[in-house]
């Protein structure tokens, strides 16, 4: 479970510059949560995922991962707890090593050949075989040689490998074609359900942020202004979220960039 409480952070303070990005955020995403977040340009939903996995401290506020406060925990300690994956297909795997090697370092084998054992191969293979990519017979391959939808399909793997406390989703299916984001996003689907993964799914996609998952909060000029689930949800349609926004925000959302689905 992940807890959030008051967060706020300010980019340049004192100067013309000030940017109140986060302005006293709170939010609780139990285990199995699996929650869309919507929100024009510049709300502040890459700031809130930066803020929770400690790319910056924040100016006020607590965040707690289980029993733990994770409020002044440095970057890279949280990174074993939290799993995040961005637009851009070619960050989380090293491309010039093979999807076997990156999938060990993720398995926390170091990527020392010599440490994977047949047995291991064998669950590579079977994750693999999941995507329906025809990767697991390529193992030996650089990554590098991957299109960007089988590439953020293995990176989504690789922060999945062992199941991370949250998972981050920062439009990662935004840069992919729509037949390949769809399967990025089932297979999405299925990681989080079955390993019950608190997750938070950022999207620009309305009728994704309703598919998927139980929850969709909204924000807007650095809070959360809206936050849906259950039944209410469930008869939600994209012109209705679309509205919702408009009432919450006191402005449209900028549907120039926002698909609106199908
Ligand atoms: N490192 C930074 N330094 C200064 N300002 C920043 C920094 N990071 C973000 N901001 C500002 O904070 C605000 C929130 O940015 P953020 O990236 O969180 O928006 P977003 O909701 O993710 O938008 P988008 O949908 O475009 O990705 C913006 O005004 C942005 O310019
Ligand atoms: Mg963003």
């Amino acid at each position: 479970m992940l807890t959030i409480d008051a967060i706020s952070k300010t980019f340049n303070p004192g100067t013309v510059d000030a940017k109140l990005a986060l302005d006293h955020v709170s939010l609780t995403v139990e285990d199995g949560d699996f929650i869309t977040i919507i929100g024009a340009n510049g709300a502040g939903k890459s700031t809130l995922f930066n803020a929770i996995c400690g790319s910056f401290i924040t100016d006020t506020g607590t965040i707690w991962l289980n029993d733990r406060n994770i409020t002044m925990m440095a970057e890279h300690k949280r990174a074993r707890y939290i799993g995040r994956l961005y637009q851009d297909p070619m960050r989380g795997t090293a491309p010039d090593m093979s999807i076997e090697d990156n999938l060990a370092l993720a398995a926390g084998k170091g990527g020392w050949l010599s440490m994977v054992s047949r047995r291991d191969k064998q669950a590579f293979r079977d994750r693999l075989a999941l995507l329906g990519m025809g990767l697991e017979d390529r193992l030996k391959q650089p990554v590098g040689l991957l299109s960007g939808g089988q590439r953020q399909a293995l990176t989504l793997l690789m922060a999945t490998y062992n199941p991370p406390q949250v998972l981050l989703l920062d439009e990662h299916t935004a840069a992919l074609d729509p037949a390949t984001a769809e399967k990025v996003l089932a297979l999405t689907e299925r990681i989080v359900t079955e390993n019950n993964l608190a997750c938070l799914m950022i999207t620009h996609n309305m009728q994704s942020a309703l598919d998927l998952g139980n929850r969709t909060i909204m924000m807007n000029a650095g809070r959360i202004i809206d936050d849906i689930s259950g039944k209410k949800r469930r008869k939600l349609k994209v012109e209705d979220l679309v509205e919702r926004f408009k009432e919450a925000a006191g402005q449209a959302l900028d549907t120039d960039r926002m698909l609106l689905g199908t």
